[in-house]
């Protein structure tokens, strides 16, 4: 590889702070040394944060974002209950399909792919479903492959108003840590996150919130579980240990990500990540590009998935730019191979980061034969980072 270094813009993995990795440089270490709970149980407690949640439990499963979606499903359903879900994306629809497979009658209502949850749909089957046969409502928050964003807190209002006590399942994979989630306040009962993309850490953590509504959904459901049995996690991480050898490495990780996250301040985390996003999108609309994601109510602040220009084949694109500038872009997934490229701006990102992306993009496309004026996208996205800069003394 030439000289300098990798530009990571896929939405996950994400760049790791030196902190973080720093962290996780240490010795291997006693698992079931006295002084561990010292370590985990602030760690628990301050994860709760980033949930913004004070009741219910965080727990730190070794395992990735998907094995938080069969956690989420298998600890508090059983066989033939009903799920309410939607397909509007790569992970939605894999979601949907991970509970059909466990055997859950599960309503996917297809959305065009560029728009999220489809919340007045939602509200008609929950008013509709007097005999409360849904037991489950799942969200994308947001949909990693279309770079769409969804309103949560409408979901909660539609379950609200039909006085429906299902529990409500929320992926939040690419949106926990970069984007505002609220778990009590949007009644949240399962939310679902990763290490790998705003905890800016290697993949394989399965960080999974819980409220105790869904705890107490374990009583009666007869899912099979083992592995991702709540009861015994729970159990163990009381006393601050875990039911099998946890990833100490990875937690010590969790501790250093967590800290900057608290440290910056979760609403600076949320309007950092919006202001490089509007950056990105500047540069978009400056390109003569068009995003996926359909209305700016749909537009995700961790990812932006982007139409190519006429002629351009997307894979080829995110090949030549890693080959040439060695920047790693998104590909597009399932129906979109080929007809779109992601930049990821999430995680530990700053103005300059982005403008580099972008300028790889940029050059990029250019080479392919694509119609663009030279800098555009990055004099657009220089002009809003100056426009909204931060005062410094
Ligand atoms: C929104 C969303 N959900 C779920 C997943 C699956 O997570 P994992 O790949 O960590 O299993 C991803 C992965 O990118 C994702 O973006």
């Amino acid at each position: 590889m030439s000289a300098g270094r990798n530009f990571l813009f896929i939405p996950g993995p994400t760049n790791m702070p030196e902190t973080v990795r720093r962290a996780m440089g240490g010795a291997q270490e006693d698992q079931r040394a006295p002084d561990v709970p010292d370590f985990t149980l602030p760690l628990f407690a301050d994860l709760k944060k980033v949930f913004q949640m004070k009741t219910g439990h965080v727990l730190v499963f070794a395992g990735t974002g998907t094995g938080g979606w069969e956690a989420a499903i298998t600890n508090t359903l059983s066989p033939g209950d009903g799920v309410l879900a939607s397909r509007f994306g790569l992970f939605s629809q894999l979601w949907a399909e991970l509970c059909q497979r466990h055997g859950l009658a599960v309503d996917a209502i297809d959305v065009e792919w560029g728009e999220g949850v489809p919340v007045a749909a939602y509200a008609e089957r929950l008013k509709a479903d007097r005999a409360h046969k849904i037991k489950a409502v799942l969200v994308t928050h947001n949909e990693t492959a279309t770079g769409v964003a969804s309103d949560v807190a409408a979901v909660r209002r539609a379950l609200d108003e039909a006085k429906h006590p299902a529990l409500l399942f929320v992926d939040g994979v690419s949106s926990i840590a970069s984007i505002d989630f609220r778990m009590e306040e949007w009644g949240v009962d399962i939310a679902v996150a990763g290490s790998q993309k705003g905890f800016m850490m290697p993949t394989g953590l399965a960080i999974v919130a819980v409220s105790e509504k869904a705890l107490a959904a374990m009583a009666t459901a007869k899912l099979p579980r083992s592995y991702f049995s709540f009861d015994d996690m729970l159990r163990m991480n009381k006393n601050g240990y875990f039911p099998y050898t946890p990833p100490m490495t990875m937690l010590r990780g969790l501790r250093a990500s967590v800290d900057l996250l608290l440290g910056e301040g979760l609403p600076n985390v949320f309007a950092r990540h919006h202001r490089m996003a509007e950056a990105v999108r500047r540069a978009v609309g400056a390109w003569g590009l068009s995003l996926v994601a359909k209305a700016p109510q749909w537009h995700s602040d961790t990812v932006s998935t982007i139409w190519t220009p006429p002629g351009v084949d997307g894979a080829e694109l995110v090949r030549h730019a890693y080959r040439r500038y060695n920047l790693s872009l998104g590909v597009g997934l399932a129906r979109l191979a080929g007809k779109v490229f992601r930049i990821g701006h999430l995680g530990e990102l700053n103005e300059l980061m982005v403008l580099a992306a972008l300028s790889g993009a940029e050059m990029t496309m250019r080479d392919l034969g694509a119609t663009l004026a030279p800098g555009s996208g990055v004099a657009a996205a220089e002009e809003h980072f100056r426009a909204t800069a931060p005062k410094t003394n």
